[in-house]
Formats: structure tokens, C-alpha cells, sequence
């Protein structure tokens, strides 16, 4: 159960025995991304819903994909995410995050080596569009999400999340919706 949620949103599980599993593996090379430079961990704080994300094995079928981050002092982040099985059973996971550059996050879960989280951009508020891609040889494999503090985005803060893809060469088709909704398993 442990394995089969270790790539849900915000948490990708790409270790060096999964990688060829898990996130959109295409032939290239990794974009050059620019992350948000003047990012800042508290106002990011809080619960964010999983609107949209690159369709990776390990998240197959999940939907109500829920990230909670609380302070746990000392520059670190406790990562809380929670979501539902295909079969409807609810699954959670806890790890912890902190900043290891500008826009850059190590999230670490237990029995996971740690993974990056790249915050493209963010107005902290309504929505951030979170990215990173691994290179092997001639193979990326990329991970992506679009996340919203509401269960919907405006169609311009929506646009806004896109443009920071867009912005990095990053390839908007490939997202799929998650499904959000009342029914959903939040804690
Ligand atoms: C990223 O930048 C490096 C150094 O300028 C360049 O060699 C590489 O081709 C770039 N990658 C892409 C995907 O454009
Ligand atoms: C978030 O969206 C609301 C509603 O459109 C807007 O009023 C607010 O200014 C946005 N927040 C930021 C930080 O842009």
C-alpha cells in the first residue's frame, strides 16, 4: 500500500528502481525550468487540491488527491496527502519537505529516497503548477501537477497555471483531470 501511493501528487516516488515506472516517460531532454525564485514556504502552507496531473502508475485511478502542509519548525514541512483508491478505499501518506533552493523542495517519505518538487510558479492563494523531470540516458521521465486551493480554479488563474508550463517548454496535453469532490475522503 506504502509503494502504491508513494508517487501521489506532491510526493513523486521516483527512486532509481522505479524509474522506469512511474511519471511520462518520453525520449529527450529534461526542459531548463526556471522555478519561482522568490518562493517562500509559510503562505504556501495549508491544503492543496490535485486539479490536474501527468497520469504516472503509481497514482493510476487515484482521484481526490489532497496535500495538507503544516510547519514542523526548523524549516521543515510536514507533506500529509490523502486520496482514494479505484476500488474507493481512501489511502494516505505522511513525509516531510523543505526548501533546498529557490522554488525547489526535497519531500522525503518513509522507505523513499527524497524527490524534488519544483514550484514553476504560485500566488500562493488560488493555484500552484509544481514539476520535475528526471533524465535517464536518452529518456526523461517527468512528473506534473496543477494544484488549487478550491476544488475549481477561475478560467484565469486556471490560465495562469498553464502559462507557467507553457513558459518552460513543458507539454500541457498530457495532463489529466483529477476528480475532486464532497464525496471525496478529506481529512
Ligand atoms: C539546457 O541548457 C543547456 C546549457 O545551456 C543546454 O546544453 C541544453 O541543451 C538545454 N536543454 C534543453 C532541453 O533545451
Ligand atoms: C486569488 O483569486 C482571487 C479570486 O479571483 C483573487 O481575488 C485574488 O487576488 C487571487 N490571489 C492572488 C494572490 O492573486
Amino acid at each position: 500500500m506504502v509503494v502504491a501511493i508513494a508517487a501521489l501528487a506532491l510526493f513523486v516516488g521516483a527512486t532509481q528502481a522505479t524509474i522506469h515506472k512511474v511519471g511520462h516517460i518520453s525520449q529527450g531532454l529534461c526542459p531548463n525550468i526556471t522555478e519561482k525564485q522568490d518562493f517562500d514556504p509559510v503562505p504556501y502552507l495549508g491544503r492543496w487540491f490535485e486539479l490536474e496531473r501527468y497520469e504516472m502508475i503509481f497514482e493510476y485511478g487515484m482521484d481526490c488527491v489532497n496535500a495538507l502542509y503544516s510547519d514542523l519548525g526548523e524549516g521543515y514541512v510536514e507533506v500529509h496527502n490523502t486520496a482514494r483508491l479505484k476500488d474507493g478505499t481512501p489511502t494516505d501518506i505522511v513525509g516531510k519537505a523543505h526548501v533546498i533552493a529557490p522554488g525547489v523542495l526535497s519531500v522525503e517519505f518513509p522507505g523513499h529516497i527524497p524527490a524534488e518538487y519544483h514550484v514553476l510558479d504560485t500566488d500562493y492563494e488560488n493555484f500552484s503548477s509544481v514539476y520535475n523531470c528526471l533524465q535517464e540516458g536518452i529518456y526523461r521521465v517527468e512528473f506534473a501537477w496543477v494544484l488549487s486551493r478550491t476544488m475549481t480554479l477561475e478560467d484565469g488563474i486556471y490560465s495562469r497555471a498553464q502559462q507557467a508550463f507553457v513558459d518552460n517548454s513543458i507539454d500541457l496535453t498530457i495532463f489529466q483531470t483529477t476528480y475532486q469532490g464532497d464525496d471525496c475522503p478529506y481529512v
